[in-house]
This record gives structure tokens, sequence and C-alpha cells, in this order.
């Protein structure tokens, strides 16, 4: 069987001032009228038809657990289990508990690990990819998803591709979590790397044994937490305590820069290319390319006015918002707060937030 593990714990913080720490970027509808988490659960519908697909489980923090819970059983996909972090240790610890409870009678399951943050215009390209990987993963393999680089973003993992396989995977020869500007750029023109999606596929035996070669304080602290924690009817609470010990890693450097240059470990590491129109919507300018937009490029939302403006967000939450001569100007007004930003400079409304976090 395959298990679906959602990682719902970010914050988006480069989406404020929509996205709150509270009430995070995968709880909002931003591109639609499901919200990115639900989007996330009802991708997997379809995938069913071929192999035994399990309700998806899910790691998020312990405030957003009702609704969290109550968006996935709207859509009709209820989870299988939530694991509920005190705070954030990042996606190596939520995938470490994940993998503890998918293991823990003993069973052995595939897990298909999803961010519950991405948009994935192409589903069945999505289900194509998962089910040509699905053999070499149940084999003991470690899965990435790849996806044909269009920039030199530096927010993302570089997969450098080795030799095809006989299921068209390839193999997975380097892994570079976010590489500064000039590194990125020299990859993009060798045109020997592919972005990683953010997509994993490996069975919780094999997370386990990497995580405990690679970070065994934080196998070790994810145990304890794991074992301490309280359970009722759909919530696993993860010990706060003992998670306290817990290092704070993802899965990117934790494991897959190592795993490639590690052999003598015995997982081999893989790519499974993904052409599926994938975004990560990790800020304002990637949502307004995924958005639908009129014919002067503006995507807009709410009760807005545009006069002679082009290529803008413009979101309006209670109020009107207008606008005349916008280009390329991102909007977003909210009860609280109001974001107006360059949209080729949406990468440093982070800064904004930092700052705001400072203030206290
Ligand atoms: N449960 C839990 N706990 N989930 C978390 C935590 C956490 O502490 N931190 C992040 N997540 C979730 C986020 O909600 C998101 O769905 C996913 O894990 C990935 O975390 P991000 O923080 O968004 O990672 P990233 O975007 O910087 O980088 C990753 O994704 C890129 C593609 O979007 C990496 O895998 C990159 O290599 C990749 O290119
Ligand atoms: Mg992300």
């Amino acid at each position: 069987t395959l298990l679906p593990i959602i990682l719902s714990g970010g914050s988006g913080t480069r989406l404020w001032p929509l996205s709150r720490e509270t009430y995070p970027k995968q709880l909002l509808a931003l591109t639609g009228t499901a919200t990115l988490l639900q989007e996330t659960a009802l991708r997997l519908g379809g995938l069913e038809g071929a192999l035994q697909v399990s309700s998806p489980g899910v790691v998020c923090n312990v405030e957003c657990r009702f609704i969290t819970a109550e968006q996935l059983q709207t859509v009709g996909k209820p989870a299988s289990f939530i694991l509920l972090e005190p705070f954030g240790r990042n996606t190596a610890p939520a995938l470490t508990l994940a993998a503890l409870q998918a293991h823990r009678d003993g069973s052995d399951p595939v897990m298909l690990v999803m961010p519950a943050d991405h948009v994935i215009g192409d589903v069945p390209a999505f289900h194509a990819a998962v089910q040509r990987g699905l053999a070499a993963a149940a084999d003991g393999a470690m899965l990435t998803f790849g996806i044909v680089p269009t920039r030199a973003e530096t927010g993302y993992g570089y997969l450098r591709y080795g030799d095809e396989q006989a299921d068209g995977s390839r193999q997975l020869a380097a892994f570079v979590e976010k590489p500064d500007l000039e590194t990125a750029r020299r990859y993009l023109d060798s045109g020997e790397y592919l972005w990683n999606s953010g997509l994993f596929m490996m069975r919780a035996s094999v997370w386990l044994k990497a995580i405990a070669h690679f970070d065994p304080a934080m196998a070790t602290a994810c145990t304890a937490a794991f074992e301490a924690a309280s359970r009722d009817i759909d919530f696993i609470r993860i010990d706060p305590i003992a998670f306290a010990a817990c290092p704070s890693d993802s899965i990117d450097y934790a494991v897959m820069e190592k795993l490639a240059a590690a052999p003598e470990l015995g997982i081999p590491a893989r790519i499974v290319p993904l052409d599926a129109n994938w975004s990560d919507v990790g800020a304002w300018d990637a949502l307004w390319d995924v958005l639908d937009k009129d014919a002067a490029g503006n995507a807009t939302r709410g009760h807005t006015l545009l006069e002679g403006s082009t290529g803008s967000l413009v979101f309006a939450g209670s109020r009107l918002v207008a606008g005349v001569g916008l280009d390329n100007i991102i909007v977003v007004e909210t009860a609280d707060a109001v974001l107006v930003a360059d949209k080729s400079r949406t990468q440093d409304v982070k800064k904004i937030v930092a700052r705001l976090k400072a203030e206290g």
C-alpha cells in the first residue's frame, strides 16, 4: 500500500499578510475554492485505481489541528492520523515522526511525502510519475521528483541526474539544496540538473534507516517524543519536552544531500521526472503566475477596480481596492495589514515578517 504523508507545518511567511503563523497559506484557498491542503489531498483521487492508497497521514502544528482535520473531512479525504508538533523542527523530524507512526506495528508502507502548499496543474501526469517510481521505492530506493528548471531559482534544491534506469527514473548523482545565485546559474546552463519538487517517496523503514545514519540525535529525539506522545481519537500529540531536544533540519539537508554521496548505506537514490505544471506558490509572484488573469495580465480577488494597470496582483479583503497605472505591482489588503510590493521583489516580504516579529 501507498501511504501519503502531507507535511503541513510551514508558515508561508512570503505570502504575508494573507498567510499568518496561526493561519498559514496551506489552509487558504489561494487559487480556487479549495485550500492548498485540500487540493493536496484531492490530488490523490484516481491514484487508487491501480494500487491501494491509504487515507493520508498529516503532520502539522498543534495550533492548526481542528481546521486541518475539518478541511480534510469537508472534501471527503479524512486523515488516517494527524501528528501534532508542539513547535516546528523543520521537515526531517516531521517525516521521522510520520515514519515512526507508519512503521509502529511492523508494517512498512511506501510513503508518498507531499508538501501541503504546492499546485500541480496536470494531475494525471503526477499520478503517472508516482506509478513510475513505485517499484523502485518498494525495492528500497529513496525517490525524489525532478522538475525541468526554467530560471536560476535559489530557493529550491537541485538534483544532478545520472544514468537512466529501466523504469525511466534516473540515478540521483548529487543533491544541492538552495545554492547561491552563481551556482544556480551554472546548474541551469549545464542542463544536467532538475529542481527538487519537494515530493519524495520511500518505505518508512528506509527513511528511518537513513535518519538514524545521518542524524542519530534527531532519530533518538523523535523516537522519544513519539513514544511519549499522547493520543486522543484523531490526534497524536508529540511530547513537547522530548521534542525540544530534537535538532531542527530539513529532509533536503539532513538526508538528501548526503545520500547521493553515501553508497555504503545501500539506499539507492533516484529521480523520477515530473512534468505536471508544478508550482510551489512560495511567494506572491509565483501565485500571480498560476492564477487566471485578465487581458492585461492582472489577477484580482474581491472588490477591485483597475485603470491602466498591467501584470499586477490585487487582492481585496473587505474593502474596495482601486489601482491606477500599476505595472507589475502586488497589492494585498486584509483587515489589519496592507502589502504593496514590486512584483520582482516579493521574496523580500519575509524580511517584513522578520521585522514584525522582532518588534513583537
Ligand atoms: N509538519 C511540518 N513541520 N511541516 C513543515 C515544517 C515543520 O516544521 N516545516 C515545513 N513544513 C512543510 C511546509 O508546509 C511545506 O509544505 C513543506 O514542509 C516544505 O517546507 P518548506 O519550508 O516550504 O521548504 P522549501 O520550500 O524551503 O524547500 C523545499 O521545497 C522546495 C520546492 O518547493 C525543499 O525540498 C527544496 O529542495 C525544494 O526545491
Ligand atoms: Mg516551500
